[in-house]
């Protein structure tokens, strides 16, 4: 759908939506107890706010969409609420990644992959490559994801540089760390949504939220609609964000 001819919630600016904008979808447990029933409806109801905050961010032009689905942590939840969640993600990917080709979005896996069932990652590639030469929203998944994990990837990955004299300790600066996270290349989250209440990151994407936006909702991931969506962003556009500057410099910047 065109921006133009999307029905637009009032206050918000189409012509300054944040160009990656980042998720912590949480509450889909408390979602299912609150109606006394199994958290693993809650995990499939959040299927669908996934589907729903996909399509309005692609609609709306935003260019990443990076959603934080299973944590390194998350490993160690109940064994069949883990099994549970790998079903359901090996499940959707397939059966979403037709429409998700036809509206042009380009998926990419952050996360230790590896640790992931044998089933699910091959729906998971196999859902992937079918959108590889989609060229619209980048819709990065984490799963078995932790920013720890990566930046100790990282560290490991630059201490084989060293060693293997393909680097000189003097030559690490910021843009060699970047290069080593699964996120390199990729501009760091202008805003952070996190859902269901909790006012913390779990362990997302520390380094690249150095100076996002931070927004967190009540609203359970269940329930989040492009209502809620639109409300973040109408938060993060009445933002000034001033990476360590004045505001007068800031104004005079955007002259
Ligand atoms: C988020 O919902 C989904 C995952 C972490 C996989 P939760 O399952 O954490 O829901 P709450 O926080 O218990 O409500
Ligand atoms: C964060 O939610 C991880 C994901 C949304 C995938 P959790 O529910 O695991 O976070 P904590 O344990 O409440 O911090
Ligand atoms: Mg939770």
């Amino acid at each position: 759908m065109k921006i133009d001819e999307l029905n637009l919630p009032e206050g918000l600016d189409p012509k300054h939506i944040p160009a990656h904008v980042a998720i912590i979808m949480d509450g889909n447990g408390r979602w299912a107890r609150q109606r006394l029933m199994n958290r693993s409806i809650g995990h499939s109801e959040g299927v669908n706010s996934v589907n729903r905050i996909t399509r309005f961010a692609s609609d709306l032009g935003v260019r990443d969409l990076t959603l934080y689905a299973f944590s390194t942590e998350n490993w160690n939840r109940p064994a069949d609420e883990v099994d549970t969640l790998m079903n359901l993600i090996g499940e959707t990917i397939l059966r979403e990644a037709p429409e998700l080709r036809e509206n042009n979005v380009h998926i990419r896996l952050f996360g230790d992959i590896d640790r992931l069932p044998e089933s699910v990652r091959r729906n998971l590639f196999e859902g992937r490559d079918l959108c590889q030469s989609c060229n619209g929203l980048n819709l990065n998944l984490c799963l078995s994801y932790s920013s720890r994990w990566e930046i100790t990837r990282a560290v490991r990955l630059i201490a084989r540089d060293v060693r293997e004299g393909r680097l000189d300790p003097d030559d690490i600066d910021e843009s060699v760390i970047e290069s080593r996270l699964v996120t390199a290349g990729i501009p760091d989250p202008d805003l952070l949504i996190r859902t269901g209440g909790e006012q913390r990151i779990s362990n997302f994407l520390l380094w690249q939220i150095a100076y996002s936006e931070l927004y967190f909702s009540p609203v359970l991931w269940p329930d989040f609609d492009e209502k809620a969506f639109a409300d973040a962003l109408i938060q993060y556009q009445n933002r000034e964000r001033r990476f360590g500057m004045t505001s007068e410099q800031i104004l005079s910047l955007q002259k």
